[in-house]
């Protein structure tokens, strides 16, 4: 079947998700977001690429990250852009959401960028609008975050040039986190060996398996020579029921310590796509530490944002 990301010609139309996404696709995004990173040294940081072009930022999830790189991207590349609020959008009065982007669309519209809870939003809108318009996914419920899966891989790139001898584990929260899901398709499209996840039973998918990963519960054994570690936040708004015992149980079992992460290899990067909670996914002192790359991951998803939205304009 088709893939309904891709034109006939295998170029990128929308991007709705890693999976079924070709490694050619993945590593023209990173090499172009590598094209980018300049941009930001630049005393005008900006580059006509997207000049003319209306982008939208839909958000009817909350974001801090994902909608504030968005909008710098596509400022940087000299798009007009419009954020819209949706809590003050006519969303509130209960227009349907394929009635919103029909009249953006007649606003001449060519990109939209959606945040939504509900798990295939993005699709749906990408399946409803006209062909010249493109669509980009920023987090569809615990599906997936394919730019995060996105910025992730080429900061490790950036920190470990070396994917294909790599050890990567991510922690926590697999069940529910569309980061993960993006993440694990993205390495091993990319070819990463070893991919770990870490979890308590509770907090992982049935057959997590079947997307090549290694399972471990404990996280002495999960973290040992691993060269990435890449925490998740505990999603809380999407737990149906008590999974956890307590916040701070979590912590102590599956909390990342400078004491845990003296398993893994001394010069392994740590890693939380935000919004990180401190004392319960992730120590201070970690979260903090020379270790840790989780803000260069923030500054990276701009340069990688504007490869994917260049890259859908044709660029
Ligand atoms: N990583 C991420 O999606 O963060 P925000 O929810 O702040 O966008």
């Amino acid at each position: 079947m088709q893939n309904p990301q891709l034109t006939d010609d295998g170029e990128l139309k929308h991007l709705l998700s890693i999976e079924g996404l070709p490694k050619r696709i993945l590593n023209q995004i990173l090499d172009t977001a590598e094209s980018f990173v300049g941009v930001a040294e630049r005393e005008v940081k900006k580059v006509p690429l997207l000049r003319g072009k209306t982008v939208c930022n839909l958000f009817f999830e909350n974001s801090t990250r994902t909608r504030t790189t968005f909008e710098i991207a596509a400022k940087r590349l000299s798009a007009d852009v419009i954020t819209l609020n949706v809590s003050t959008s006519s969303q509130s009065k209960g227009e349907t959401i394929l009635d919103t982007i029909d009249n953006l669309t007649a606003m001449h519209a060519d990109m939209f960028v959606v945040r939504h809870a509900q798990s295939g939003a993005a699709h749906m809108i990408a399946k409803h609008v006209a062909p010249h318009i493109s669509v980009i996914n920023a987090g569809d419920g615990s599906h997936a975050h394919p730019t995060q899966g996105l910025l992730d891989v080429f900061t490790i790139r950036k920190y470990k040039p070396d994917m294909h001898n790599l050890r990567v584990a991510i922690v926590g929260d697999v069940l529910h986190s569309r980061v993960a899901r993006s993440e694990i398709h993205a390495l091993t499209t990319l070819g990463v060996p070893e991919v770990r996840v870490i979890a308590p039973k509770t907090l992982l998918p049935q057959d997590v398996e079947k997307l090549g990963v290694h399972v471990y519960h404990d996280m002495n054994e999960g973290l040992k020579d691993v060269d990435v570690v890449m925490m998740l936040r505990l999603q809380n708004e999407r737990m149906t029921s008590a999974m956890l015992p307590s916040a701070q149980e979590y912590f102590k079992t599956y909390g990342l310590t400078a004491e845990k992460l003296a398993e893994a290899k001394h010069d392994a990067i740590v890693m939380h796509p935000g919004p990180m909670n401190r004392g319960v996914e992730i120590d201070s002192a970690v979260a903090d530490g020379t270790q840790s790359v989780i803000l260069p991951q923030v500054t990276y998803g701009i340069a990688v944002r504007m490869a994917v939205m260049s890259i859908l304009a044709g660029n």
